[in-house]
C-alpha cells in the first residue's frame, strides 16, 4: 500500500480502496463485495453463513416470519419469506416497540453513483415500501451525493485530477430520486433528500457530535480507510450514522428549529421524545459496518438515541454468477432499470451464467441446479408466485426444464418488471420529486392499538407514537391502556427484550 502521507500515529492500515490487489479472502464492506477466490482463481459464492459469525448478525429465523405475520396481520414479503433478507440486528425490538409504542421510523438510502439505478438497487426499496406500507410509519431516504463524490475522487490517481464535480452527483441523486419515487412511496410519508441540498440545522449538529466519537482507527477500521484517504471520505460515515436518528429532522415530526432563537422551554422533553422513536434500516449486507459504528454510539448522545434496529439483504448477484454483486461500475454485470427489453434479453442469453450441464443430454440425464443459476436467483427475486417459482427449481433439477427455457422465463419476468417501472417513471416530474424533497410534517399512523402508548422507547419521556404526539398534541389512543390481553403480551415482549438486551455488546 503506497501510504507516503506524512500523518502521525494511526497505523497504517490495508486499504481497498487505495490498493486494488487481487484478495483470495471473501471481501464485504460499503466498498467492497468479493467471494472468496480458490487457489485455481476461481471466484466463490459469497458465503453469507460466515458473514453473520464474521459481522456478529442475527440470522433471520421461521420464528421472526411468524412474529412478523402475527403483528402485522400480512404476509411476509418475498424477499422474506425466501430469507432473501437473511440477517437483523435486534429486528424483535422493532416489532416491540410498534407493539408497545404504535411507531417507528423507517431509514434508508442511495448512493448515486451513475444516472441510473440497476436491478439490485431496488431490493431494498421494494421491501421497505412494503414495510411502509404494513406499518403505516415514516420514512427518509438519504441520496448520498457527497459520499460517491468523495469516493470518485479517492480513487482517483492523487485526488487531484478527478474530472468529476459535485453537481454531476447532484445530478445522479435527482436521476435517481425518480427511480426511487417510480417504486411508488406514500407521499405523505416519505421524505427523500440529496446531502448537497439538505444537510445543516440538526442533522449537522448531531453529524458533528457523532463525529467527536469516532476515531480515525474505529473508521480506517470498519471501512478499510488508510493515510492516504480524503478527510472527506473518512468523515462521511458519520453522516450516513446520524441520518438514522429522528432528531436530525424535527421537520418531519412537526417541531421547528428547537434549539433556535424561539427555543420554547419545553423544547428540551420535546427532542428527547424524538429521540426516542427507534429505526428499523432495510439494506444488504455490505452497508452494515456503518449501522454497527452507529449502535455502538446511540446512546453516547447528548439525547440518546434506542440502538437502530437491521434488517439485512444478501446481494442480487452480478450477471456473471453469485461471486459478486450486480455492481453499476461493470455494466455487462448488471441490468439497469433504463435498459430496453431487448437489451435485457441480450443481456440475460448472453451473460447470465447458468447452473445447466454441457450437453442436452448431460441436462435431460442428471439435471441442472438452480441454486447457482443467475436465471432463477433472479426470479427469486422478483417472481411473486411461491408455487411457481418451487416448481421451475423442480423441473430443472430434474432435466425437464432447459437453461434456454429458464432464461426465457427470467427475461418475461424482468422485462415485464422493469417495462412497468419505466412507465411509472415517466410520470415521476421534477415537481413530483420536490414535493417529496420538501421537509415538512409527515402524516402516519402507526399501531392503530399500541399497548403502552404512554412509555417512551427509551423509557424516560413520551414517546412520539405519531406526527402529531411529537409535537405535543394528545392522540385518542395515547390516553387506552390496551386489553387485559394487549397487556400481558406487552409483558412477555419486554421480558424478552430485557433477555435481548443481556446479550453481548456488538462488535466494533
Ligand atoms: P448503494 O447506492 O451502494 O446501494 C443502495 C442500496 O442498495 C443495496 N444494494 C444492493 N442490494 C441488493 N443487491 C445488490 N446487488 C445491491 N447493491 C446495492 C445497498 O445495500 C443499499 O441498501 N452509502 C449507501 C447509501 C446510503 C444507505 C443509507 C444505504 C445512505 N444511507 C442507509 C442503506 C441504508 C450507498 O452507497 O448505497
Amino acid at each position: 500500500m503506497a501510504t507516503t502521507d506524512a500523518v502521525g500515529a494511526p497505523p497504517a492500515v490495508k486499504s481497498d480502496l487505495e490498493d486494488k490487489k487481487a484478495s483470495a479472502q471473501q471481501q464485504i464492506d460499503p466498498y467492497n463485495v468479493a467471494g472468496e477466490v480458490d487457489e485455481q482463481g476461481n471466484i466463490k459464492a459469497i458465503d453469507y453463513d460466515r458473514l453473520i459469525q464474521e459481522f456478529g448478525v442475527q440470522p433471520l429465523t421461521e420464528e421472526h416470519l411468524r412474529r412478523f405475520e402475527t403483528v402485522t396481520g400480512k404476509k411476509a414479503h418475498r424477499l422474506m419469506r425466501r430469507k432473501l433478507f437473511f440477517s437483523h440486528r435486534d429486528f424483535d425490538k422493532i416489532l416491540d416497540a410498534y407493539e408497545q409504542h404504535g411507531t417507528f421510523m423507517l431509514y434508508t438510502g442511495r448512493g448515486p453513483s451513475s444516472g441510473s439505478m440497476h436491478l439490485g438497487h431496488t431490493v431494498p426499496f421494494l421491501f421497505t415500501k412494503e414495510l411502509q406500507e404494513m406499518f403505516d410509519v415514516p420514512l427518509v431516504i438519504m441520496m448520498t451525493d457527497d459520499e460517491k463524490y468523495l469516493y470518485t475522487r479517492n480513487k482517483t490517481e492523487g485526488h487531484q485530477k478527478a474530472g468529476v464535480a459535485p453537481e454531476d452527483f447532484l445530478d445522479f441523486a435527482h436521476e435517481n430520486v425518480k427511480d426511487i419515487l417510480a417504486l411508488g412511496f406514500d407521499p405523505m410519508k416519505t421524505f427523500i433528500y440529496t446531502d448537497y441540498e439538505y444537510l445543516g440545522g440538526h442533522f449537522y449538529r448531531n453529524a458533528s457530535e457523532f463525529e467527536s466519537l469516532v476515531t480515525f482507527n474505529q473508521a480506517a477500521g470498519a471501512f478499510g480507510f488508510g493515510n492516504s484517504t480524503n478527510i472527506g471520505l473518512i468523515a462521511y460515515g458519520a453522516k450516513q450514522c446520524v441520518a438514522a436518528f429522528p432528531s436530525s429532522y424535527p421537520d418531519l415530526f412537526g417541531l421547528k428549529d428547537y434549539r433556535g432563537p424561539d427555543y420554547p422551554p419545553e423544547a428540551k422533553r420535546r427532542h428527547k421524545t424524538l429521540a426516542s422513536i427507534p429505526t428499523l434500516i432495510p439494506c444488504a449486507i455490505d452497508q452494515e459496518p456503518y449501522f454497527r459504528i452507529l449502535r455502538d454510539r446511540c446512546e453516547r448522545m447528548t439525547d440518546p438515541h434506542p440502538k437502530t434496529s437491521l434488517i439485512l439483504s444478501k446481494f442480487l448477484t452480478a450477471l456473471q454468477g453469485p461471486g459478486g454483486k450486480m455492481s453499476a461500475s461493470d455494466p455487462n454485470s448488471a441490468i439497469f432499470m433504463s435498459d430496453t427489453s431487448s437489451q435485457i434479453k441480450n443481456k440475460i442469453n448472453k451473460h447470465a451464467f447458468s447452473g445447466g450441464r454441457e450437453s442436452l443430454e448431460e441436462h435431460r440425464k442428471l439435471g441442472g441446479n438452480p441454486d447457482v443459476d443467475v436465471a432463477f436467483t433472479y426470479l427469486s427475486y422478483f417472481l411473486e408466485d411461491d408455487e411457481e417459482l418451487e416448481d421451475l427449481a423442480k423441473r430443472y433439477r430434474s432435466g425437464e426444464l432447459l437453461t434456454g427455457e429458464m432464461k426465457q422465463r427470467c427475461i418475461a419476468e424482468l422485462q415485464k418488471f422493469v417495462t412497468d417501472f419505466q412507465e411509472r417513471r415517466k410520470k415521476v416530474t421534477d415537481e413530483v420529486m420536490r414535493e417529496y424533497m420538501r421537509p415538512r410534517k409527515l402524516e402516519f399512523g402507526g399501531n392503530p392499538s399500541p399497548t403502552k402508548p404512554k412509555a417512551a422507547a427509551n423509557g424516560d419521556e413520551g414517546t412520539a407514537s405519531s406526527g402529531g404526539a411529537a409535537d405535543g398534541e394528545k392522540t385518542a389512543r395515547e390516553d387506552g391502556r390496551g386489553t387485559k390481553g394487549e397487556r400481558k403480551a406487552a409483558k412477555l415482549a419486554e421480558k424478552k427484550a430485557q433477555k435481548l438486551a443481556q446479550r453481548p455488546k456488538d462488535a466494533e
